[in-house]
């Protein structure tokens, strides 16, 4: 497989990319594909810089093996344009913020996270303000996706 970098992107960087995050990097690991892929998540929002992810986040991590406790939100930046292959909003909005913020000539790494992962046109649905069934949902709705998206990388020569 064609190495390759990727960031995970939503509003806060609390809640959806960085269990994003955790569930690719597991998922590449079991595979074996672990130096293969390098991955990391930020957020449109600067409200969460330096917080760690949110405690339902990482208790839906932590119920799959999986622990996400150390990582810490930050922002998306320009830099992160050239610095990653591919960038993954959660949402339509969060796609839409990216594709304002991408330096001219970049925009084409920008991608729907379902929709490059399965084709499908779906947005991950932010679940802060909603109760333990929306962590849960979420969790199966990463784990389908970050599945999907490493058999398509794993396709990927170019
Ligand atoms: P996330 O969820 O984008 O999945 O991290 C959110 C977390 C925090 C806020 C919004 C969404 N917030 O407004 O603070």
């Amino acid at each position: 497989m064609k190495p390759v970098r990727i960031l995970f992107v939503c509003l806060g960087n609390i809640c959806r990319s960085p269990l994003a995050e955790g569930v690719l990097r597991e998922l590449a690991a079991q595979k074996g594909l672990a130096s293969q892929i390098s991955v990391d998540s930020a957020g449109t929002g600067g409200w969460h810089i330096g917080d760690p992810p949110d405690r339902r986040s990482i208790e839906a991590a932590r119920r799959h093996g999986i622990d996400i406790s150390g990582l810490r939100g930050r922002k998306v930046s320009k830099a992160d344009f050239a610095a990653f292959d591919l960038i993954l909003g959660m949402d339509g909005e969060n796609v839409k913020t990216l594709r304002q913020l991408a330096p001219a000539g970049l925009e084409d790494r920008i991608d729907l996270f379902l929709s490059y992962a399965s084709g499908r046109d779906q947005d991950v649905p932010d679940p802060y303000y909603d109760g333990p069934e929306a962590f849960k949902r979420l969790y199966q709705m990463l784990e389908a996706g970050c599945s999907s998206l490493l058999e398509r990388l794993e396709e990927r020569t170019s």
